[in-house]
């Protein structure tokens, strides 16, 4: 029998009506058999100060990273890059020997109501994995373009091609954390 892949989701938004959030939950559903999701808040997560004791959320944050064997980001682009709660999440997660974001395989998929489906969010966080020697899913990417047409009423992912191409990266990502468990 395969190893269970725990996943831990994050989502980049803040808001309550996110479509990042629901992007993030749809993904948590298409999880192929054998992975278990668990979706973390990063809302209550003070900004990153070195000079204050760890605050309790983010040691939260940080035990949940480190229960996981990988990480799903769902994020929009905030001015053509990672949105500030997001990264600050990140920044708090990466500190220490102890990292528990640090060698750990990611899939990274973004919404937009734009026309650019968070292409540059999803460049500007390249660099961020590599510091972290984060293993990111190359592909397939997944780029929600005008994403408002894409949720039903009731938050519901409807576009079947996004559903499809969702499945096929965490496919991917789970035969990568199976890879790195077996190490
Ligand atoms: C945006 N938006 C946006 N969209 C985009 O395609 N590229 C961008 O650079 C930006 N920049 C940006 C900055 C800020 C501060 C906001 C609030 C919004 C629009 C964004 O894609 C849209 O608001 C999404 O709906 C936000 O995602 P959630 O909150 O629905 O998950």
């Amino acid at each position: 029998m395969t190893a269970t892949v725990r996943v831990i989701g994050i989502s980049g938004s803040l808001r309550k009506d996110s479509l990042n959030t629901k992007l993030l939950r749809a993904a948590m559903e298409l999880l192929p058999e054998g992975m278990t999701g668990e979706i973390v808040p990063i809302g209550d997560l003070p900004l990153y100060n070195p000079d204050i004791d760890v605050p309790e959320p983010v040691r939260r944050f940080r035990d949940a990273l480190a229960r996981a064997d990988a990480v799903v980001i769902a994020s929009p682009e905030y001015n053509y890059s990672i949105p500030g709660g997001l990264k600050n999440a990140i920044d708090w997660g990466s500190r220490g020997e102890d990292s528990p974001l640090m060698n750990k395989p990611v899939a990274l998929m973004g919404a937009t109501v734009g026309m650019w489906g968070t292409v540059r969010m999803q460049q500007a966080f390249r660099p961020v994995f590599q510091y972290l020697n984060m293993l990111p899913v190359n592909k397939p990417e997944i780029l929600i373009a005008q994403a408002q047409q894409k949720f039903s009423a009731d938050g519901r992912l409807i576009d079947e091609t996004a559903r499809q191409l969702i499945a096929q990266q965490l496919k991917a990502l789970k035969e990568l954390a199976l890879s790195q468990k077996r190490q």
